[in-house]
């Protein structure tokens, strides 16, 4: 077996640990199957590590972090730390781990899978086929802006104040990363802003633009306002291929496209660091869904999220396109063979847990090679 590579996983709060388990078993099987190897340390995120350090991410995890050659992430927070302070709140945790790991490109796909085209609220012949990649910027803009904070104005009355700061260097390098994945794809690159209203968005803009024409001009750039996108990724969304955009508006728009595709439960994503000397960079990888507490602990959870985040690990942290494809295609079988868990059931289907998916999934595997 080829030397083994250190993957943290941090299952966290609500489902996080219920879809971990079935990804685990994923892993198992590539470990058993595939000569890749993987050593993997677990460890407590979020209100999970808050319940037992009082700190939603200790030092120890975020040295296991940096150290790690990449981290599955699964989700965090819940009703029972709604009422902790801003910096003990689980989410915390996750915006520790970008900044920290400099995770500055975050890629999320959604794509329609054509056995589930007819579970979007929008019309199928919208969605059919879709395949588009939103890429947010993850370290700057106004999740990190300075100066920021709640100030008192006196009379009991307050200033609450976030700032949206862009430099040429942030903004060019997650260009970079954005006309990149456009060349394996269409190449076509939608760079989303408000550079009608905002000095940083207008920077974005003039960026995006130089970098096309000293380098990319043999593909195809659209600027579009961030409002527009989000009425066009209703309205046509086949128009995109990427969309590079920035922190806040990513996340936004990003929502817009997991509905798209008729189940949060069907999203992975990766958010990546620069490349090092040796071409590693950090990474992390997450399903978009959230925590879920509404359902947690009933196996009715949706894994392939999270096992599908475990192939982007795959395609780009160990550069094994084809085991990402294995599992990727074990995923259309499980669809097109009428397994569903309960988020994206179906009249005629076969409902399954949480648990009975990741076995399917596996079992597929097993006939794929
Ligand atoms: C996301 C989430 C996070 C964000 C939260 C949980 C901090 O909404 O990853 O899209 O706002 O970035
Ligand atoms: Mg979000």
């Amino acid at each position: 077996m080829s030397s083994n590579r250190k993957v943290l996983m941090l299952p966290g709060d609500g489902i996080g640990p219920e879809v971990m388990s079935q990804t685990k078993l994923v892993i198992n099987w590539f470990d058993k199957n595939k000569e890749v190897g993987f050593d993997v340390e677990e460890d407590l995120i979020g209100g999970a590590s808050f319940d037992k350090y009082k700190t939603p991410i200790t030092d120890n995890v975020l040295e296991k972090s940096l150290n790690a050659d990449a981290v599955l992430f699964g989700a965090v927070g819940g009703p029972d730390y709604d009422k902790l302070p801003f910096k003990d709140k689980p989410e915390r945790s996750l915006l520790k781990l970008r900044k920290e790991l400099g995770l500055f490109a975050n890629l999320r796909p959604a794509i329609v899978f054509d056995a589930l085209s007819d579970a979007s609220t929008l019309k199928t012949d919208i969605v059919k086929g879709l395949d588009m990649m939103i890429l947010r910027e993850l370290t700057g803009g106004i999740y990190f802006g300075e100066p920021r904070g709640i100030e008192e104005l006196g009379d009991g009355k307050k200033r609450g104040i976030n700032t949206e700061v862009y430099t040429t260097d942030e903004i060019r390098r997650v260009g970079e990363v954005g006309f990149e994945l456009a060349t394996k794809r269409k190449g076509i690159v939608h760079s989303v802003e408000k550079s009608n209203v905002m000095e940083s968005g207008l920077l974005w803009r003039e960026e995006i633009q130089k970098l096309y024409e000293e380098k990319y001009h043999h593909m195809q750039l659209h600027h579009m306002f961030a409002d527009n996108c989000a009425m066009q990724l209703v309205r046509d969304p086949h128009q995109f291929d990427v969309i590079v955009t920035t922190n806040l508006f990513g996340d936004l728009l990003s929502d817009i496209s997991a509905q798209l595709t008729g189940s949060l439960g069907m999203l992975p994503s990766a958010s990546l660091g620069e490349n090092n000397i040796d071409g590693i960079r950090k990474s992390l990888y997450e399903p978009v869904h959230g925590s879920a507490p509404d359902i947690t602990g009933q196996g009715k959870a949706n894994p392939i999220a999270m096992i599908l985040s475990f192939a982007m690990m795959l395609k780009y942290s160990l550069d094994r396109n084809q085991d990402a494809e294995l599992v990727e295609k074990a995923v259309d079988l499980v669809l097109q063979e009428g397994f569903r868990t309960e988020d994206i059931m179906q009249p005629g289907k076969k409902l399954v847990s949480t648990e009975k998916m990741g076995i399917e999934i596996c079992n597929r595997l097993d006939r794929l090679i």
